[in-house]
């Protein structure tokens, strides 16, 4: 384990189970579908290659790059798309796939932006979700894991743009963002 980690919360082997349950899952809800799957960015990136991996369907992909906390550990309530998706929605199936479901800012906004693009459906996919701390009334129609109120890192997610490539999710020492 890495010496900044205080906790390993899920192994590799239980992160690639449950993605394997939702990729099953998703597979079922939209059968005879093509979905346009679109990540946001840098945090789902690990996710999202297992994930549609496990999605047995025509699938597109895409990605979008949103402002995250910088070297922060809570939002600061401003989004701003830095990356948009590369392809028009229009009429498709949207599949929002995000790392975590935290103060639910990000999503909130990008759910309406996205909207006003006239997909035919969408719908979101959180690996993780920390209900507790939501301020905004957003919820994911597939969550990967429900977890507590605890700054997580690794499987993509970071802080400070460190700890993506840890292959567990793990909570982070407080020490180390000085908490
Ligand atoms: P929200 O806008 O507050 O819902 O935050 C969503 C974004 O905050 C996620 O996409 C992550 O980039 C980041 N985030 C929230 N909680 C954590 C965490 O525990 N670890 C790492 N990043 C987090
Ligand atoms: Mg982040």
């Amino acid at each position: 384990m890495h010496q900044d980690v205080e906790k390993i919360l899920f192994s590799q082997e239980q992160l690639q189970a449950r993605v394997r349950e939702l990729g099953a899952q998703i597979t079922r809800d939209y059968a005879g579908k093509e979905v346009a799957v679109a990540a946001i960015l840098r945090g789902s990136y690990v996710f999202m290659a297992d994930l549609t991996r496990a999605i047995e369907l025509p699938i597109t992909v895409d990605f979008m790059s949103v402002s995250s906390y910088g070297s922060g550990t809570s939002s600061s309530g401003q989004v701003e798309i830095k990356k948009d998706l590369s392809d028009p929605i229009e009429g498709k199936e949207l599949l929002i796939v995000e790392d975590i479901l935290d103060s639910g800012n990000t999503l909130y906004y990008l759910s309406d932006v996205l909207r006003a693009r006239k997909p035919a459906s969408i719908r979101i996919c959180t690996l993780l979700d920390k209900p507790d701390r939501r301020t905004r009334p957003i919820r994911a129609d597939y969550v990967g894991f429900t977890i507590p109120d605890a700054f997580v890192v690794g499987y993509g997610l970071d802080y400070d743009e460190k700890y993506r490539n840890l292959p567990y999710i793990g909570i982070l020492k407080p020490s180390v963002y000085g908490g």
